[in-house]
């Protein structure tokens, strides 16, 4: 019998941290209820969701496969998450796929394994970033990367470079978040490389980078208190941080600006230049038509969701 293996992994958004992550400094990212659902089995043919390919235009995926026996493999993917808005599409199809492969192969997918090998195909397609959105899309519900942590929450450590990252569990209290797309689709890479050039060349933007750091580490303080007036008000102030690193836009602003009236506060998830924002909010309806009014599509999302999840059939 042909064995088919079915993995799926959450896409995620970012409390606070995001590009700050990238140079090891504190982050604090959630799973959302959207998956990304793949299927492989062994082919005579390499395809995916019916066509013939060598996965060029699918450069995870091309990663991932070279590390594993060079068969042709049958690949189908179904993905609720949009690509390129910054709710880590290509994280969770990195962790869905690598997990998928492990499984096929017999290897051992545990969580470690494939948290890892999905980001290094992630560094390897952006040439940078942190294993931030793969160890959540891998493990689910909440994730900090170098937060101070019990060692009962203590994850597993990943390492690349100059920079490593511990990552950690992190209970989040039951809380609600509306995500707003603006529809503009962003690769990851050329944003984490203008944050680079930008904090390379310019100790005032390397002052910003440490200050999200900050940011972050009052966040985590706040989420243990359940201070939702604390964290919104940091969630706000990492927008403008961000926007004063250059990643933001003008339609992530206005969609900021739409929430905050009926927010704790809100701010860009992700990338940025485009992509999502996220409001914290006990007003989700009114939340969702001020984005819906500004152009944006809302989403509202649960946390608390499971990570990896693999069956054989
Ligand atoms: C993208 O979701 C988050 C960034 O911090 C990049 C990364 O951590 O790899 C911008």
């Amino acid at each position: 019998m042909n064995q088919e293996v079915v993995a799926s992994a959450p896409g995620k958004f970012v409390i606070l941290g995001e590009h700050a992550v990238v140079y090891g400094k504190p982050a604090i990212s959630v799973a959302i209820d959207r998956r990304f659902t793949v299927s492989v089995k062994k082919g005579s043919v390499n395809s995916m969701n019916g066509e013939t390919t060598e996965f060029r235009a699918n450069p995870h995926i091309k990663y991932i496969l070279n590390n594993h026996p060079k068969n042709p493999i049958t690949l189908t993917t179904d993905s609720k998450i949009p690509a390129s808005s910054g709710l880590g599409s290509s994280a969770a199809l990195s962790v869905a796929f690598s997990a998928a492969m492990k499984k096929l192969y017999g290897e051992s997918c545990d969580l470690e394994s494939v948290a890892k090998e999905a980001f290094d195909a992630e560094y390897y397609v952006q040439n940078s970033g942190s294993p931030m959105d793969t160890s959540t899309s891998a493990f689910g519900a909440g994730v900090g990367l170098n937060i101070p942590h019990e060692m009962d929450n203590f994850l597993w450590k990943i390492q690349k470079k100059d920079f490593s990252w511990d990552v950690s569990k992190i209970t989040v209290p039951k809380m609600s978040f509306v995500i707003g797309y603006t529809g503009i689709r962003v690769p990851t890479g050329p944003l984490v490389e203008k944050v680079r050039k930008y904090r390379a060349r310019n100790k005032f933007a390397s002052d910003i980078v440490d200050e999200i750091g900050n940011v972050t580490l009052d966040g985590v303080e706040a989420l243990k208190t359940n201070d939702v007036v604390k964290l919104g008000n940091l969630m706000t102030y990492n927008h403008k941080l961000l926007s004063i690193l250059g990643v933001s836009c003008n339609e992530l602003n206005k969609l900021v600006d739409a929430s905050l009236p009926y927010s704790y506060g809100a701010k860009l998830t992700g990338a940025g230049g485009g992509g999502s924002m996220v409001a914290l909010t006990d007003k989700p309806e009114l939340v969702s038509k001020a984005i819906a009014a500004r152009g944006g599509t809302p989403f509202t999302i649960s946390t608390g969701v499971e990570g990896l999840k693999v069956s054989e059939q």
